[in-house]
């Protein structure tokens, strides 16, 4: 219970917020570069850095550039990346073959990043839709998602994403079973440290827009995702969907999107105290850069604030397209 405070004037709760130094002293929570995990799109080529019209400062990096990227994040002291490849339509196809090709841009991505930048942990991205013909997370049968011969697929792709050096798989596709799919195939091949961060409670968001314009799915998606990701409505559910994947074996959850969903992040942390993310997805990012460059909203002053929600909801860190202006700001570069 909580102890009953002295009413006014004995309790004026403006005296702690007096001065910077007595606000400093009482704040709850604090954000620093330890919290990020950079999300960074990989491409063909060479000596690329490709603007996304939907995601102001957010490039597609040829594997040399994303090398460049890994280093200056690792110099400002963000300590993860995420690796998510664009594939042009011609690198697409039915059967998804190049999600799980050793050769593929996000698997070179991998052991380039990791021979020059050893000390930046490498997270990646397993799911079909970037290799898929239709866009779609799960091979597509009939207008249906095949959930088992999916999951199949994704272990043959976290196993190459392993093999390659990546250190985090993070399944982001929503099928049934994947994780526990993906943790005794990595098991079984030696790659017994390599950890699992589930897309737990993964929404069918209208906030992904950006995203999918930025790994080329945007034209190649037909119909909607509401089949594997869950429905906005829904809380219960994503509590449920956590507790399959730790007991599936994964070592870290996630909620996706970020700032609409901090009710879900708060319920994850309190009821399995497990380490918990969130992703602040592209259209978050979107929002705020594009309200911030109409004058309407000051850029690092949301961008910190929007930051700081996700701690305050009980989030250990958050995959977010600002890390590196987070981290600049932060080091009062
Ligand atoms: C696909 C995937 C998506 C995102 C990460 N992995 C999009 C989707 O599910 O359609 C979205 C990330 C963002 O919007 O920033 N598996």
């Amino acid at each position: 219970m909580r102890p009953t405070q002295a009413s006014f004037p004995a309790t004026r709760l403006r005296r702690v917020r007096q001065s910077p130094s007595i606000r400093k002293m009482v704040s709850e929570n604090v954000i620093t570069v330890n919290d990020l995990i950079w999300p960074v799109f990989v491409r063909s080529g060479e000596k690329i850095e490709e603007p996304i019209p939907s995601m102001p400062g957010v490039m597609r990096r040829s594997v040399d550039k994303v090398v460049e990227a890994a280093r200056e994040a690792a110099d400002l002291g963000i300590p993860a990346i995420c690796i998510f490849p664009y594939t042009s339509i011609e690198e697409r196809t039915t059967d998804c073959v190049g999600a799980w090709n050793p050769e593929n841009h996000a698997n070179r991505a991998i052991r380039a990043v990791k021979t020059a930048v050893p000390e930046i942990v490498i997270m990646t991205d397993v799911a079909l839709d970037t290799y898929n013909i239709n866009g779609h997370d799960g091979f597509v049968e009939n207008g249906k998602i095949i959930n088992d011969l999916t999951s199949e697929a994704l272990v043959k792709m976290a196993l190459a994403q392993a093999d390659a050096g990546s250190d985090i798989i993070g399944p982001s596709d929503m099928m049934d079973g994947r994780i526990g799919a993906i943790r005794s195939a990595l098991e079984n091949s030696k790659h017994q440290d390599v950890m699992i961060l589930s897309y737990a409670a993964k929404y069918a968001s209208g906030f992904y827009g950006p995203f999918r314009d930025a790994v080329g799915a945007s034209d190649a998606l037909t119909g909607d995702k509401k089949t594997y990701q869950m429905d906005p409505a829904n809380s219960d559910e994503a509590i449920r969907l956590v507790e399959r994947d730790l007991t599936e074996g994964a070592d870290m959850v996630m909620v996706k999107p970020g700032m609409p969903y901090l009710d879900i992040c708060r319920r994850v942390k309190d009821t399995f105290g497990a380490p918990t993310f969130a992703y602040q997805v592209s259209g978050e990012y979107a929002m705020i850069t594009a309200a911030s460059q109409n004058g309407w909203i000051e850029h690092d002053k949301v961008m910190m604030e929007s930051l700081m929600a996700f701690k305050r909801a009980g989030c250990d860190g958050i995959l977010t397209y600002f890390a590196p202006a987070v981290a600049r700001f932060l080091n009062n570069l």
